[in-house]
């Protein structure tokens, strides 16, 4: 069955800006750290966004982690802030949160091919095998240390997503980097995320490896139970996972007691063909020497998303769900937040539309208003079905 269209929108002079922008700066990466700086110049003007007090949430959670008040439900996903840079200057984009990182033990530099970020315009989409290049979680850690008050001040919640160093195989080793990143981060955000599914680092997926997943799962919820104040754990899934992977990863995800799921990562390049995409797999740009096509992200991942988190709310009704894949316009943010979702993240979004999240609140308070939601806070029409 054909899923029905999905909400889109048309190019303003901001979009048109913004093409232009890209044929001008043909690198994606410099593009990228220009993201950071035009936020600073925003922060510089006399009149600063404010958020509407419709979109104001608070996000509890089922295991009495600290809870999160934001003044947008949609957040930067991780990646979209590698360094932590300029933290408070992201609310002028109109987020309501940030997950930065992911953060690495030590400084890593990433994949050392270029480029390593294409852009799929037919399909909205970028491919992107940075390979977790990241300043460390000490110098990210610290970032966040230093402006979570004036983020929470601007309604914008902070969280740190660690990951395992890229190449390391050694499972003790992977247990040791990870409970020391996961010790840090966690004593400096409102909430942490493990990314276990990169699909950019040559290392066999964590997420998909049931076992090892549940071992280190359980080795940070042991870590967890001995600090305080509690605070909201989520783990990164990957969306190619088949039926029966997806039901004991689950499962193991549910033994764990961890507070969340960010759903998802990025979709595995060289699977492309699941995805129905109008860029033919042999148009794209190979992102590694090995010919590896690096991960996919941007609105070809929507037609999954929406799906998975209405699937898994219902298998995990008390987990909370950060929805992320393809979200680019506020409808969609509205359909998933009634799916199940507590918030959601975008990324690639921001390389197609100008402002793009000042847009996407503005299109979901047009939403609510047309379902008759006068507010956020407590909106959550799953719980009922
Ligand atoms: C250039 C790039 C870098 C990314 N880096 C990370 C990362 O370091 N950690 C992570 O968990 N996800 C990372 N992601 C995945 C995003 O957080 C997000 O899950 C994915 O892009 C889907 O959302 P989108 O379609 O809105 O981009 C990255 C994505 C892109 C495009």
């Amino acid at each position: 069955m054909d899923s029905p269209p999905e909400p889109d929108y048309g190019k303003d002079l901001g979009d048109r800006f913004l093409d232009t922008a890209k044929s001008l700066i043909s690198n994606a990466e410099t593009r990228h750290h220009l993201l950071a700086t035009y936020a600073r110049l925003r922060a510089t003007l006399p009149s600063h966004y404010h958020p509407a007090p419709a979109l104001t949430k608070t996000i509890r959670f089922h295991d009495r982690s600290l809870p999160l008040t934001v003044g947008s439900p949609i957040f930067l996903a991780a990646g979209g802030n590698k360094t932590a840079e300029s933290l408070p200057a992201f609310a002028e984009l109109g987020f309501g949160g940030i997950t930065t990182g992911s953060a690495t033990l030590d400084k890593w530099d990433g994949n050392p091919h270029r480029p390593r970020v294409s852009l799929l315009p037919l399909d909205r989409a970028m491919q992107n095998s940075m390979g977790l290049n990241n300043p460390g979680i000490e110098h990210i850690a610290k970032e966040v240390d230093r402006y979570l008050g004036r983020c929470h001040k601007r309604k914008m919640a902070l969280g740190i997503s660690v990951t395992d160093t890229p190449g390391v195989t050694d499972e003790e080793q992977i247990f040791s980097e990870v409970e020391t990143t996961f010790r840090r981060g966690y004593g400096a955000a409102d909430y942490i995320e493990l990314n276990l599914s990169c699909p950019n680092t040559g290392n066999s997926r964590l997420d998909t490896n049931v076992e090892l997943l549940g071992d280190i799962l359980s080795h940070v919820m042991d870590i967890r139970r001995t600090l305080a104040p509690r605070k909201a754990v989520f783990v990164k899934l990957s969306p190619d996972m088949g039926m029966k992977t997806l039901e004991s990863v689950l499962q193991t995800v549910a033994d764990s007691g961890v507070t969340g799921l960010v759903l998802f990562n990025t979709f595995p390049g060289d699977r492309s063909k699941f995805l129905h995409m109008q860029t033919a797999q042999e148009n794209f740009l190979p992102l590694a020497e090995s010919g590896a096509l690096g991960g996919v992200s941007g609105r070809v991942l929507y037609q999954n998303t929406l799906p998975a988190v209405r699937f898994i709310r219902k298998q995990l009704p008390h987990m909370a769900i950060f929805a992320a894949g393809g979200i680019d316009h506020g409808e969609k943010v509205l359909d998933l937040l009634e799916a199940g979702a507590d918030a959601v993240q975008v990324y690639t979004v921001l390389a197609y539309r100008w402002n793009a999240v000042i847009k996407m609140n503005r299109e979901l308070l047009q939403a609510m208003k047309s379902h008759e939601i006068a507010s956020l806070d407590g909106y959550a029409p799953w719980r009922n079905n």
